[in-house]
């Protein structure tokens, strides 16, 4: 009885642990941030009202907005059109991990 006790009290601190860890991951995720700020107006990468301003590697490149700090500068201080994520929003370990994210993405 008592080995029972221990391997259901073992088990369910197992599943606790894993459970927390893949949350704090999620909070951390790039890809989720995007998904929740960003991809209304750049579903895949692209732009839905300037073409021109995708995400994609050649069209940063073009408008040089193709490193951590230039992204993270557009979201500060976007252009016509793009929402402005400001410090207070979107503060910049979050803004650094979408920024990460389209650079290894797009
Ligand atoms: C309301 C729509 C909208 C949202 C939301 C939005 N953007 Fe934009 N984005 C735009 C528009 C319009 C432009 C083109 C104007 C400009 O360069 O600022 C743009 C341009 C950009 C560019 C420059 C691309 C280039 O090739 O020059 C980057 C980088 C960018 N957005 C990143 C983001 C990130 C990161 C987020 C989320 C935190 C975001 N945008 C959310 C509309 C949006």
């Amino acid at each position: 009885m008592k080995k029972i006790v221990t391997l259901a009290l073992t088990l369910s601190a197992t599943c606790l642990w894993l459970s927390t860890t893949d949350t704090a991951q999620a909070a951390a995720s790039g890809k989720e941030l995007f998904t929740q700020h960003c991809s209304a107006c750049h579903p895949n990468g692209g732009n839905i009202i300037e073409p021109h301003d995708t995400l994609l590697k050649s069209a940063r490149e073009a408008n040089k907005v193709n490193s951590v700090e230039a992204i993270i500068g557009k979201m500060r201080n976007p252009g016509p059109g793009m929402s402005k994520f400001d410090a207070n929003f979107l503060p910049d370990a979050d803004a650094k991990a979408i920024a990460e994210y389209i650079l290894k993405t797009f």
